[in-house]
């Protein structure tokens, strides 16, 4: 049984979670919609996890966020999982059930779809990612189950062919060739760590020389908010998403199950203060 009379209480566990705004973001929702609750990071080197996992549930906490490098620990240590999680093969949102068991939820594929939905952007019929690691896997597993056909890139090609065997879907393009995809597709989502820029001087902007005029382009690093990738889909005239919304969404059905209300619901927000643009601003005042 959950304690009565005192605030929900919910965290994020990571290593070493030095970066997080998963504290702001739920911190926030819980002011704005005037819950009683309190969401905290919870630093768990990787031996620890399972133990830390464990207390917080016997000190009555409703759940967790799961972020680097515990999703896979996570998705094998909960008694039940959602069947996003099982597509993504890991588990970003731990409910502690009022039974003592765990659920596994991963949000990350339908964060990511509602962030494009939130910034305008229609439900591709066709997308290349860029990219065959855990975020890629959440991504893709949510495109194909929307009917999406799938391209896959990536620098490691096995990797690739692993995802696409993984999920039953997609098909894999060749790292260096990717740009010629490009006009076969309305979306081109990064999860590369290429994003984040420093990373060698790619040039994005002769990658992106066949893309239709209607193509979106996305990148999920909201650090730098703006990624060279999309600095050069902008300097093109091209659709953009940031990878900011789909921080935001992916904390949303987790708040949902811990403190009892889906933020957001209203996109234009009940007030202006609890609205997601205010929340957004919110965050970017913190990325410096
Ligand atoms: P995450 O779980 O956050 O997606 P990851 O599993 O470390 O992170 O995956 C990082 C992705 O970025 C991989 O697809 C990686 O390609 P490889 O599988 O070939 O390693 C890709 N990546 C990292 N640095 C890259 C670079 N300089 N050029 C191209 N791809 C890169």
């Amino acid at each position: 049984m959950f304690p009565a009379g005192i605030p929900r209480l919910a965290a994020v566990t990571g290593w070493p979670l030095t970066a997080t705004r998963s504290p702001l973001l739920h911190n926030y929702w819980c002011d704005t919609l005037g819950i009683e609750g309190l969401y905290c990071a919870i630093p768990l080197p990787p031996e620890a996890f399972e133990r830390g996992i464990r207390t917080m549930q016997s000190l009555g906490f409703r759940g967790s966020n799961v972020t680097i490098p515990h999703k896979e620990a996570a998705f094998a240590l909960v008694d039940r999982r959602t069947r996003a999680a099982d597509r993504a093969g890991a588990v970003n949102t731990l409910i502690f059930e009022e039974d003592g068991t765990i659920t596994g939820d991963c949000t990350d594929g339908t964060g990511y779809l509602a962030s494009l939905s939130e910034a305008g952007i229609a439900m591709p019929r066709k997308a290349l990612v860029l990219g065959a690691g855990g975020a890629s896997r959440a991504i893709c597993a949510a495109l194909l189950d929307s009917g999406c056909s799938l391209l896959l890139a990536n620098r490691t090609t096995a990797r690739a062919a692993e995802l696409v065997e993984a999920l039953g879907g997609g098909t894999v393009v060749p790292w260096e060739r990717w740009p010629e995809s490009l006009p076969e597709v309305s979306l081109l989502v990064n999860t590369t760590a290429l994003g984040m820029g420093g990373q060698g001087d790619y040039d994005w902007s002769a990658a992106l020389g066949g893309a239709a005029p209607d193509l979106a382009v996305s990148d999920i690093v909201y650090m730098p908010l703006e990624t060279p990738l999309l600095a050069a889909a902008r300097a093109r005239g091209l659709a953009t998403v940031d990878g900011l919304g789909m921080l935001i969404h992916q904390a949303r059905p987790g708040f949902a199950a811990w403190f009892g209300r889906m933020p957001g619901e209203d996109p234009a927000g009940v007030t202006e203060e609890g609205s997601m643009a205010a929340l957004r601003a919110r965050v970017v005042a913190t990325l410096g």
